[in-house]
């Protein structure tokens, strides 16, 4: 099947990339030249494990991208993976899928035949239908539901795992009002569908917009329902893994996003949880329980500087913060719980020295005016403190590094460092 994809951030790209080593003849459309390059020349634009050897293969290839909407004439569906950023009250500011879908509408006015467009982005209920739908309908001339069709196929890849949870998804949702467009999403995943084990769910257009918001908002609060239970357990002394272990042993729960610590960040879940918040008050309803989901996800970096003064006044000491990524395995900073962290570190006054073995030039762009070292070892030396904010593998295997702090005070907000004797050792939730 000839598929074209709109858009190639970390979404797009390693669907595209995926949908080729799957058999399809794959078009990516993006406005920026150097990403349509590298993706020509075989080169992975961003960092996924697996992205690499998949666009060395089939980049140039059966991966083309170009900058021109004109391309996706020639194909016989197009998927729209354009950004929802947030705006200031947490809404979805729609304005780049909106000018994605004028500009694929334009295109498609000079087609001949039906053409299907798959919106992939995370939207709230209704826009695929009331907002997305209009624009491309007036810009291509065409009849909805008639020449031209939408569906909604919300994606659950996660980042630094993408392609391999691209290759072996737990539910693949295809969300239509057409036959037309149920059948080529079908077709689209139909190589997928054969090779892995995962379940269709064929449903409403907003029933997929929903099922993307409820799948991150219940595993965000399913953290944060982790976090509170492990900050009641701080209290009475009891380790709140050892808990989190038994109870994930109900399957009607599942072991899975119980590690507590000092809680979510990214790109997906703070920003979904607050689009679902936004667009419940923007229907009158207040959201109770995912604003408490917020509330204890705010609040868990600030228990850890809590339980840092318990041992050490911050004020002009020289603190180490460990891990600046929002999760092991990217250099993604957006949303880090490190942020958080280093804005109330520098509050207390402290002397901040931040380390991460690859987000590091990231979380410059934030905070420029930090130290930054080099190694964790060069971050401790000397330090009166350390904050554990990302769970590397590396920092399970520090253990004599600690003794070259001027006070080894360890506050641990991923259990990921090893308890021992000469460290003054605080699990955030054990
Ligand atoms: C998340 C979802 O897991 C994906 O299914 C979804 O496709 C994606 O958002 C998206 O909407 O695009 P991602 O943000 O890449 O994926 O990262 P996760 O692995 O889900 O982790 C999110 C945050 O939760 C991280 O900060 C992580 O440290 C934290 N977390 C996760 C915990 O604190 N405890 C856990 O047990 C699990």
């Amino acid at each position: 099947m000839k598929i074209s994809i709109v858009g190639s951030g970390y979404v797009g790209t390693t669907v595209a990339a995926c949908f080729a080593d799957l058999g399809h003849d794959v078009t990516n459309v993006d406005i920026d030249e150097t990403v349509v390059d590298a993706i020509n020349d075989g080169a992975a634009p961003i960092h996924e494990p697996g992205l690499d050897e998949l666009i060395a293969d089939h980049g140039g290839d059966r991966l083309r991208a170009t900058t021109d909407y004109g391309a996706v004439r020639d194909t016989d569906v197009t998927f729209l993976a354009l950004p929802t950023p947030a705006r200031d009250d947490g809404s979805i500011d729609l304005g780049i899928i909106e000018q994605g879908a004028r500009s694929l509408g334009e295109a498609l006015a000079e087609k001949n035949g039906d053409h299907l467009v798959v919106v992939k982005s995370t939207v709230v209920p209704g826009t695929t239908e009331d907002q997305i739908a209009q624009l491309l309908a007036e810009a291509s001339g065409k009849d909805i539901d008639e020449q031209l069709h939408v569906a909604m196929n919300p994606e659950f890849l996660r980042e630094g795992s993408a392609v391999a949870d691209f290759r072996d998804p737990d539910k693949l949702v295809f969300g239509a009002r057409t036959e037309f467009a149920r059948d080529r999403l079908r077709a689209v995943f139909e190589p997928l569908v054969a090779e892995s084990s995962a379940a269709t769910v064929e449903t409403g257009i907003r029933e997929a917009e929903m099922i993307k918001y409820a799948n991150n908002a219940f595993l965000a609060t399913k953290v944060s329902l982790v976090n509170e239970l492990g900050n009641v357990c701080k209290e009475y002394g009891v380790d709140a893994y050892e808990v989190a272990e038994a109870v994930g042993l109900d399957d009607r729960i599942s072991e899975r996003f119980l590690r507590s610590g000092v809680g979510w960040g990214g790109s997906c879940f703070p920003k979904d949880v607050a689009a679902l918040v936004a667009a419940a008050r923007d229907a009158d309803y207040e959201p109770t329980l995912l604003e408490a989901a917020v509330e204890v996800n705010d609040k868990q970096p600030e228990r850890m500087l809590e339980l840092l003064e318990e041992h050490v006044d911050p004020a002009g000491e020289r603190i180490a913060v460990l891990g600046l990524a929002f999760k092991p395995g990217t250099d993604d900073v957006r949303n880090s719980r490190a942020i958080p962290v280093v804005e109330g570190l520098q509050e207390h006054g402290a002397d901040v020295v931040a380390y991460d073995p690859v987000a590091t030039e990231n979380m410059r762009e934030r905070f420029p005016g930090i130290e930054y070292a080099d190694s964790a070892g060069e971050a401790l030396d000397g330090a009166g403190g350390a904050l554990v904010v990302t769970d590397w593998d590396e920092f399970a295997a520090l253990d004599g590094t600690f003794d070259a702090m001027a006070d080894s005070v360890v506050v641990d907000g991923r259990r990921i460092v090893e308890r021992r004797d000469g460290i003054t050792y605080e699990g955030l939730t054990w």
